[in-house]
């Protein structure tokens, strides 16, 4: 299917290069409300540069991949929606409630489908565990801690200031990946509960430019301390924080009644998954099983380098990470020729942003913020299935176009119908 890109900015390169390696889409045309950011994409890899009204109109263009900033994506998906175009979007799906559940009910009403970042769970890394965890190796998982720490970004960014206002902050931006990644493992959140924090109330721009040197204020929590209960009735701490220097805490790790396991970071496609290697389920009132205690806890190591998207690839030239961006919107556009419901779907997404904003609405009144949004099971993603999402090679002619396979959407998934909660 063809592509047309709204928000042409740091994010739409790696979009344009690594979608080339899919089967079942063309990105053809590239739009900004800056004429000079599409200009420069456009001119770099051979795109048709046009105006966002001129591209949302085009009659070549079935899909919008809307690439602009969090404040701007519901009204960009809507428009696009309102165009007749399936959209994509990148994370989070929009800033309220409100706004996420209006694009979806309207998309719905017009029989379009709409997609969201992050596709990290569709990677290699992700799906190795959920296939452990839903192959029973795990367990029931009782507990659990998925932790995104750093300093932040005003020392590298040279437009930090919006990151750290209502609508952004470590939870709404960075987030996504980890809470995505928790209910694609784990499923539906109930109850969230969660404290934050300011620090300090001020920050420093610190990249070269006009700005260096002046301070800007603090409109978000920049630390939040969470509890996710899952109707799983696991119980798992996330902490976001742009407040800390350095730590040694790994990205997710979940501990069940059989097996602990580490999940690789889910800001990335790839990462090797660590399976505590318990051999038998111990019997606590045997003393010679609490006697294998102590020897039986290594890790397995499950490496995912060799499937289909787990392989590094990025930054190119000197590859540290697997980066395949684009497989969210590339298995979305192969849901709609077969007619099937697509995996990171607007309900999905959907219930992330409940969760997170539960987090940020718990942390700010004290009290329990309970999910009033379902969630949706992601179906697994097998490697033999992901084989078939990939070109075999770049220049590989687009399956659709070759088999004129393009048919009628039906990416809503009938069997999920959200009841608006109690955060709309
Ligand atoms: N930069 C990254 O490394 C990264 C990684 C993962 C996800 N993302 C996500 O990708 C999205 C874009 O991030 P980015 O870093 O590319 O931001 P950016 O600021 O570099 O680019 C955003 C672009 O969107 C354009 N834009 C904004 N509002 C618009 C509108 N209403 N209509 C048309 N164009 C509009 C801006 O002019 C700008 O060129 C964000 O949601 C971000 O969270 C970014």
């Amino acid at each position: 299917m063809r592509v047309g890109i709204i928000g042409c900015g740091n994010i739409s390169d790696v979009y344009v290069r690594t979608g080339k390696l899919f089967n079942d889409i063309e990105i053809i045309a590239c739009s900004d409300i800056i004429p000079a950011a599409a200009q420069r994409l456009a001119h770099k890899y051979s795109l048709r540069e046009m105006n966002v009204g001129a591209l949302l109109d085009a009659d070549d263009i079935e899909i919008i991949l809307n690439l602009t900033l969090p404040t701007a994506h519901a009204e960009v998906s809507r428009a696009a929606i309102a165009a007749g175009k399936h959209v994509y979007s990148e994370k989070p799906l929009a800033t309220s409630l409100q706004d996420a559940i209006a694009l979806i009910e309207e998309a719905e009403a017009k029989g379009l489908c709409v997609g969201s970042a992050p596709d990290t769970i569709l990677g290699a890394g992700l799906q190795t565990a959920k296939a452990l965890i839903d192959d029973g190796y795990v367990g029931q998982i009782i507990t659990g801690l998925a932790a995104v720490m750093t300093k932040g970004m005003e020392h590298w960014h040279p437009n930090p200031e919006v990151f750290y206002q209502k609508g952004a902050g470590p939870v709404l931006d960075l987030g996504p990946y980890y809470v995505s990644a928790l209910t694609a493992l784990l499923g539906p959140v109930t109850e969230v509960r969660a404290m934050g924090q300011i620090s300090p109330l001020e920050r420093r721009y610190g990249a070269e430019g006009p700005n260096k040197g002046k301070t800007f204020s603090v409109g978000t929590f920049t630390t939040v301390n969470a509890i996710l209960t899952f109707a799983s009735r696991a119980n798992v701490s996330f902490i976001a924080s742009w407040d800390v220097w350095r730590h040694g805490v790994r990205p997710i790790e979940l501990h069940g009644t059989l097996a602990s396991i580490r999940v690789p970071d889910p800001d990335t496609f790839g990462g090797d998954v660590q399976l505590s290697a318990n051999k038998r389920l111990l019997n606590i009132h045997d003393a010679k099983d609490v006697a294998l205690l102590g020897t039986q806890i290594d890790w397995l190591i499950h490496k995912t380098g060799g499937k289909t998207f787990g392989g590094i690839n990025y930054p190119i030239g000197n590859p540290v990470i697997a980066n395949y961006r684009s497989l969210g919107l590339a298995e979305m556009a192969n849901a709609i020729a077969e007619g099937r419901p697509h995996r990171c779907s607007g309900r999905f997404a959907l219930h992330a942003l409940a969760v997170m904003l539960g987090i940020i609405e718990s942390a700010e009144s004290g009290a329990p913020a309970q999910i009033g949004v379902p969630g949706v099971t992601l179906r697994a993603l097998t490697d033999e299935e992901a084989k078939t999402l990939r070109s075999q090679s770049a220049a590989a002619p687009n399956r659709l176009k070759r088999s004129g396979l393009i048919g009628q959407p039906s990416c809503i998934d009938q069997e999920v119908r959200f009841i608006v909660g109690a955060h709309r």
